[in-house]
């Protein structure tokens, strides 16, 4: 995700990479359990590569997303937009993403080495003043440090980068003795061997009761909106396929139903739990545009049915 394929960033990052062996000798993941990229030999001009990950919806108050949110943005929340998915206008679905990019594209070259993220994000955000298109803002994005184009990719939108390490680092999810699955955030290249607790987890199992769950249409769209950082002029139009063949079959979306705790700075100044959040676990292939300027996606709604809702 948020790879940054713009040819003068890339130089600079691909001289980052070379001079990376000299200061660092962090082993970089590699997701063995990751199902190949699908759109690689489709659209090979184009970067792709696919994410596994656990997209949680965190339903808060209105007034609470807005406290969260820049003061030029919080105005821009669009309740109509997400009432039509059945979420009353006054609960705001914050969604959380966790997971693994994996076979990362461009150009026929694996340019990029697979890493884990935590995405922090707000989606129906009508970012063009036309309260009617929705992007998806990116607020805080834990990232491993041992990925420079991940990270420069990322802080060219504007988005606050934290450095993180990743259990488990190479795959998606942990999957627990009792058929949960989890994943741990430490904050910064030490804590985790330090013994710190994480700056956030997610733990999950499968969603029983059809009450728990979202309708796939709905994921299908958060997943699918713009998103943007704190630079509003450049979008980042990440098309997220769910119809190919790492989402179908063994590879169906899981409905889920768990906990999230997230830490500082996050949420504010202090720890907060989350219980009784829905969530979808699914691997999507991904087609990612870069540096997009956003008034050019007015009105967009993704490009065909398995990236909409
Ligand atoms: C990652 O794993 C694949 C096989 O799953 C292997 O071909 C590739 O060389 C590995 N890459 C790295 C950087 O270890
Ligand atoms: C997603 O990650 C899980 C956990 O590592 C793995 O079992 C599964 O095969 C992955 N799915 C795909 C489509 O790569
Ligand atoms: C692939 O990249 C080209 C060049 O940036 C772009 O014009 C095209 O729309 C992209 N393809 C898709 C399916 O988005
Ligand atoms: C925004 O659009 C919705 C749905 O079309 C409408 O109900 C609402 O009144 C509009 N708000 C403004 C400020 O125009
Ligand atoms: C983004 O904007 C918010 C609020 O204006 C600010 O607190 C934050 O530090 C900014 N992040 C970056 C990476 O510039
Ligand atoms: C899969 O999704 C893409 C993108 O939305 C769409 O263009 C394509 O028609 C879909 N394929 C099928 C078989 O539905
Ligand atoms: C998401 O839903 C909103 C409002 O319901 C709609 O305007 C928008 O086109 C959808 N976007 C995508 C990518 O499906």
């Amino acid at each position: 995700m948020l790879v940054n394929t713009n040819p003068k960033a890339l130089l600079g990052s691909l001289l980052l990479l070379l001079l990376l062996p000299l200061v660092s000798s962090a082993p970089q993941s590699n997701c063995t359990s990751c199902a190949p990229n699908p759109l690689a030999s489709i659209y090979p001009n184009n970067a792709t590569g696919t994410i596994n990950s656990t997209t949680a919806v965190l339903l808060v108050p209105i007034a609470h997303a807005r406290a969260l949110l820049p003061a030029h943005l919080a105005p821009l929340l669009l309740p109509h937009a997400w009432t039509r998915f059945s979420i009353p206008p006054n609960q705001y679905p914050l969604v959380v993403e966790t997971g693994i990019d994996h076979d990362i594209r461009f150009q026929g070259i694996n340019a990029v080495a697979d890493f884990s993220s935590l995405h922090f994000t707000f989606p129906f955000i009508g970012l063009l003043g036309d309260n009617a298109t929705c992007f998806r803002y990116t607020s805080y994005i834990y990232l491993p440090a041992t990925v420079p184009l991940a990270v420069s990719g990322a802080q060219a939108y504007g988005e606050n980068v934290l450095p993180a390490t990743f259990d488990p680092a190479d795959a998606a999810y942990r999957r627990t003795s009792s058929g949960s699955i989890s994943q741990k955030i430490y904050s910064g290249q030490n804590s985790q061997a330090l013994g710190q607790p994480p700056a956030a987890r997610t733990l999950f199992a499968p969603a029983l009761s059809k009450r728990d769950q979202f309708s796939p249409a709905f994921y299908r769209n958060v997943t699918n909106q713009p998103i943007f950082g704190n630079d509003t002029t450049v979008c980042d139009n990440m098309i997220r396929f769910w119809n190919t063949s790492v989402s179908q079959g063994e590879y169906e979306p899981q409905d889920l139903y768990g906990e999230v705790e997230l830490g500082p700075p996050l949420v504010g100044g202090r720890d907060r739990v989350w219980r009784g959040v829905k969530a979808v676990g699914v691997t999507t292939a991904f087609l990612e545009n870069n540096y997009v300027p956003c008034v050019g996606l007015r009105g967009y709604k993704g490009t065909g049915s398995g990236d909409s809702g």
